[in-house]
């Protein structure tokens, strides 16, 4: 895409982005302020992090918010609405993953041994990767669509992942996770078309992101595969997520994009 076109996807528009303090939304929120949004509300459980971002953009505003709080996301788009008098765009890129899990698979490779996760994996761990990722996903998708719906217009893109494809051996909390997340976009997306509003996923492969930091050199030597591509920047990760927010992906609804850098196809 060229500089012109750029400039003028996202002109005036208002857009909300979760998990914007690092990695996929940080890149995200960073290339819709540069093509135009009027307002870039970032949000993210990381109120530090997330007021760094929000400097460095020019119409950037900063929200502490934890997704798993229903009550808290209703109210920042509730916010959203009376400061803006809308909300044109959100993308849905708060995600835990679950780096006690990975290293229980990592030693296991460096030992040579079976994988054992399920009959170690307590309830608090099942727990947490299910709020953040499974109910975060219902609360900002609700709350979207109560701001969307009474406009008839909108587009919502989540970060879901290949994970709920290619389950990883070891971490099937995370992986039920994200398959809940696509079938729960997909049901919606069918829902609220007929009120105007894109539902849409980008279900991204490895990506090199502080989520990615924190597996386990073991693990992550196993995705460098030279016969595909190496791990996607997240700058990689939001062209994608930018395309299926603009008009350019008008006809797309429910779709959920892999894109993994040919490891597999879905
Ligand atoms: N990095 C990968 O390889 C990869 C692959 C597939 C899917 N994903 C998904 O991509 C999305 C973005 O992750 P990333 O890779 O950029 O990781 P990241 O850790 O760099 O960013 C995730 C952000 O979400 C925030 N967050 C976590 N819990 C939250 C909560 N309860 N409320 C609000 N914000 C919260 C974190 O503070 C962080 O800023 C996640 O949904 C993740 O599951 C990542």
């Amino acid at each position: 895409m060229d500089g012109n076109e750029q400039g003028v996807r996202f002109e005036g528009r208002v857009v909300l982005v979760t998990g914007a303090a690092s990695g996929m939304g940080a890149a995200i929120a960073r290339q819709v302020a540069a093509e135009g949004a009027r307002a870039v509300v970032v949000a993210d459980v990381n109120g530090d992090g997330v007021e760094t971002v929000a400097k460095e953009l020019t119409a950037g505003r900063a929200v502490p918010l934890d997704v798993a709080d229903a009550a808290a996301v209703d109210a920042v788009v509730e916010d959203v609405l009376r400061e803006h008098g809308r909300l044109d765009v959100v993308v849905h890129a708060a995600g835990v993953d679950d780096p006690q899990a990975k290293q229980l698979i990592a030693d296991a490779l460096v030992e040579g041994r079976p994988i054992e996760v399920t009959d170690r994996l307590d309830d608090a761990a099942w727990r947490r990767v299910t709020r953040v990722n499974l109910d975060g996903t219902f609360h900002v998708l609700r709350a979207a669509v109560r701001a969307m719906r009474p406009v008839g217009a909108g587009a919502i893109v989540v970060i879901g992942s290949s994970s709920a494809f290619d389950t990883p051996v070891g971490y099937p909390h995370y992986a039920a996770s994200k398959a809940g997340v696509h079938a729960l976009s997909q049901a919606v997306a069918k829902e609220v078309i007929a009120s105007g509003i894109r539902v849409n996923v980008v279900a991204p492969g490895p990506t090199e992101t502080g989520m990615a930091a924190r597996t386990p050199e073991v693990l992550r030597s196993g995705f460098a595969d030279p016969r595909v591509r190496p791990y996607a920047t997240p700058e990689e990760i939001a062209d994608i997520a930018l395309f299926l927010a603009s008009e350019a992906s008008v006809n797309l609804v429910g779709a959920v994009l892999l894109a993994n850098g040919g490891r597999f196809t879905a």
